[in-house]
């Protein structure tokens, strides 16, 4: 019997971060200024990210090193475990195997440390004192802040509405950090009071939050943006997931049917699935599948148009091209707060466009079925946002059954869900919108 927990030891922590830009079938169209409608260079960004991190976003390198510095901090959790879910299999009685990637290991609880350290170390390096960013579930606010804390920086979060109301542990543990949060829209920006002019009970959205920590940082000096999601350094320095992962399971002597991650921007499918996707691209292992999970309330890659848009409500970041639900689609207040976003990572978006992989739709009832029987099976509580991967594996693996077929399925639990239990209560009591 292979081992139900497979761990690697700190000397396998990736070095390097896989870059697949070099390795896409085709080019991916580029990012345009809004005003003149021609591609952005270097420059465009440098009011608001470090240039190291401009240079990962065009990078033509395959592989990119990973600072000492980051790498001795990761020790703190990585690598991550890779598990055997046995007691999950046993209950579905199903012949798949199931593996996953324990993200929530993490000291925030998620995957987003990955980047957050990487960002606040290169805006450091470039004698920026301070980060601002935006927050949906809260968990990528945990991580920058935890990161600035870690990387000696002072961190602002715009925290949407809807999650600064939900989950006040949250704000307090931002604030254990030492960061400064508000709830979005604020009073602070001028995007911020516009909404609230027109809708002063808006419950925010990620593009309103992002308009207003954009706002922020190219308003002063000694501030930098720094985003969770979307781009292509982020998605980047997530690949240390699916780095880590391929080893693994090649130590369980399996290689996955299934590649599963629940996308919200689109960094933790990208991280755990691009190395897959690069095999899939260049070793010819076309049978394996590889799935983006969304919410049905928020349906970018499964109903949402590939064309360009804004990042953000205010329409002050670059036109990326991206499938989108269009940049003012305010999503409903679901409790997976981190998969409430309008577009999704333009590399995503090309994936799917490339038909590299493919990606399902599921509401928020089903999801949390899945998650507690998960739950009750692996003693670990998910997220609602790594719910929905943990759905989407548990369908395969029924499907697995049906067919008589020992599918091996891997997904990514991108995050724990400690500080998600309202909406858990709000399950268990017969309260949830199950059809959101
Ligand atoms: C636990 C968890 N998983 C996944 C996501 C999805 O984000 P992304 O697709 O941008 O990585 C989030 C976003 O906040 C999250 O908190």
């Amino acid at each position: 019997m292979t081992d139900t927990k497979i761990t690697l030891p700190e000397s396998e922590i990736p070095s390097h971060f896989y870059n697949i830009l070099p390795d896409l079938p085709t080019p991916m169209p580029p990012p345009l200024h809004p005003g003149t409608k021609q591609p952005i260079g270097p420059e465009d960004l440098a009011a608001i990210f470090p240039m190291a991190l401009i240079q990962q976003e065009m990078s033509p390198e395959r592989w990119i090193e990973i600072p000492a510095e980051v790498r001795d901090i990761y020790r703190l959790y990585r690598p991550t475990p890779l598990f055997r879910a046995r007691a999950l299999e046993e209950v579905l009685d199903t012949p798949a195997h199931i593996y996953y990637k324990s993200e929530h290991h993490s000291p925030v609880g998620s995957h987003k440390l990955n980047t957050a350290l990487v960002q606040a170390y290169y805006n450091r390096e470039a004698g920026i004192k301070r980060l601002a960013t935006e927050t949906g579930a809260g968990q990528w606010g945990s991580a920058l802040s935890c990161a600035c804390r870690l990387m000696g920086l002072e961190c602002m979060v715009y925290m949407v509405r809807v999650s600064y109301d939900q989950k006040p542990y949250r704000r307090i543990m931002m604030k254990t950090y030492g960061a400064e949060i508000v709830p979005s829209p604020s009073v602070l920006t001028n995007a911020g009071r516009s909404i609230l002019a027109e809708h002063p009970d808006s419950p925010g959205s990620l593009g309103i939050a992002i308009s207003e920590a954009v706002e922020d940082a190219a308003g002063r000096d000694d501030t930098n943006y720094s985003l969770g999601s979307v781009l292509n350094h982020v998605l980047l320095h997530q690949t240390v997931i699916g780095l880590e992962a391929k080893k693994q399971m090649e130590i369980a002597g399996e290689y996955p049917d299934f590649v599963i991650a629940c996308h919200g921007g689109g960094s933790n499918f990208g991280g755990f699935a691009i190395p897959f996707a690069h095999d899939k691209i260049k070793t010819g292992r076309t049978r394996t599948r590889i799935i983006a999970v969304e919410p049905s309330a928020c349906p970018t890659l499964t109903a949402g148009r590939r064309e360009y848009d804004f990042g953000d409500t205010a329409e002050t970041t670059p036109l990326i091209m991206m499938h989108t639900l269009g940049h003012k689609f305010i999503p409903p207040p679901v409790h997976a707060g981190g998969l409430r976003y309008h577009g999704s990572a333009p590399l995503v978006s090309h994936l799917l466009a490339e038909g590299v992989i493919g990606a399902e739709a599921y509401h928020q009832g089903e999801v949390f079925q899945s998650a507690i029987t998960f739950a009750r099976c692996e003693g670990t509580i998910p997220a609602p946002e790594s719910a929905h991967a943990v759905h989407s594996a548990i369908l395969h693996a029924l499907r697995a059954k049906e067919a008589g077929e020992p599918w091996v399925i891997a997904f990514n639990l991108s995050g724990h869900g400690h500080f998600d239990l309202a909406a858990y209560e709000s399950y268990l009591a017969g309260t949830m919108d199950l059809q959101a």
